[in-house]
């Protein structure tokens, strides 16, 4: 079975190739530089990038895997939840694709296909689901926090989420508070490793709160507060990497104990970790101590698989053709607001 998947819910422009689980080619035309003017993603630009970048994108990937139209056995898109603009044109374009091909469509749910990237390795990347365990899965972005009960493949159940900003949004806009640019995740996480993650005591929100849920406006609201009282600390290089280390130690502290602390709780040997954020390295670092600590399994998706790509959602979408998932209409609409439950 080889599929042709494409995933523009944001501002990523990606196509995959994969044949039975194996990730034949996976393309990501990225639109950092042109937000980053900005501070953050604006729509509209996102959306006429993805129309401008896909058709090359697409005839990339299938190029790269050696595989023509023709081979094609299903063509699969992230229907929701994401920007609409952005959604539309990856998601039309791929039911036109099917169309003219005579292949099933299925429409992705982009945090189900998160759920499985950590499944996701080796090179050429090849799905591993004959090591899948249940598990707690994080899913940690610029635009969602999630803990989700993965009880058996493709059987999940979300447990919490963010009340108010995402994680990755939380170091975005502590970023941008310090005056660092566009996207500030990684700008943190690399000012943060000569820095001491004690230096300053910022809030663990919702720390000891019993829901899974997260919350993290908080800890920004904290951070503009310490700005003001010590400007001066955006003029020293060595207050700065403090203030990114201790930000980011307060953020990784809460992703960690309460995803750990779920698995306890459902008696969950395995922990999964996915979405931009598990980019960071003092996140990775913690999950595997606190994991090793419990002596639980830990899955963390490849950096590349990390952010949105859409490897993982031909991989989802060829898992679910195997189990005889229904196909999506090609009269289907995006569905913007789609939330995994
Ligand atoms: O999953 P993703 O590519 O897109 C969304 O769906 O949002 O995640 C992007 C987010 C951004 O907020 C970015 O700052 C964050 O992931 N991020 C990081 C790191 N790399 C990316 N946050 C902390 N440390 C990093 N190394
Ligand atoms: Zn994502």
């Amino acid at each position: 079975m080889t599929l042709l998947a494409i995933e523009t819910s944001c501002d990523e422009t990606s196509v995959a190739v994969a044949r039975d689980g194996r990730v034949l080619s996976s393309l990501v035309s990225s639109q950092i530089e042109l937000h980053a003017e900005y501070g953050g993603v604006v729509p509209e630009l996102a959306a006429r990038e993805h129309l401008r970048n896909l058709m090359p994108v697409a005839k990339t990937a299938l190029e790269a895997a050696g595989v023509s139209s023709g081979q094609l056995d299903a063509i699969a898109a992230t229907q929701g939840p994401g920007l609409p603009n952005a959604l539309l044109v990856g998601f039309k374009a791929a039911q036109a694709m099917a169309f003219a091909l005579r292949k099933p469509f299925l429409g992705i749910q982009h945090h189900e296909a998160h759920l499985y990237s950590p499944w996701i390795t080796g090179d050429p990347p090849t799905a591993d689901f004959d090591a899948f365990e249940p598990n707690v899965s994080l899913i940690a972005s610029g635009g969602h926090t999630m803990l989700v009960h993965v009880e058996s493949e493709l059987k999940h159940r979300v447990l919490g989420s963010t009340v108010d900003d995402a994680a990755g949004e939380c170091f975005d806009k502590a970023a941008k508070l310090m005056g660092l640019p566009y996207p500030g995740g990684p700008e943190i996480d690399r000012l943060a490793s000569g820095g001491n993650p004690r230096a300053h005591d910022f809030p663990r929100p919702m720390l000891r709160d019993v829901s899974d849920d997260f919350s993290f406006s908080g800890l920004k609201t904290s951070v503009r507060y310490f700005i003001r009282d010590h400007p001066e600390a955006l003029n020293d290089a060595g207050i700065l990497r403090d203030l990114c280390a201790s930000v980011q130690a307060a953020i990784v502290e809460v992703l960690v104990v309460k995803t750990i602390r779920a698995a306890d709780r459902l008696g969950v040997r395995c922990v999964t970790a996915s979405g931009g954020v598990t980019c960071n390295r003092a996140l990775r670092g913690a999950l595997a101590r606190a994991c090793g600590e419990k002596g639980m399994i830990l899955r963390l998706a490849e950096r590349s698989l990390c952010t949105d790509n859409a490897a993982m959602i031909a991989i989802l979408a060829g898992r679910k053709l195997l189990h005889h998932a229904p196909e999506t209409s090609p009269d289907a609409e995006i569905l913007p607001g789609w939330a995994l439950v």
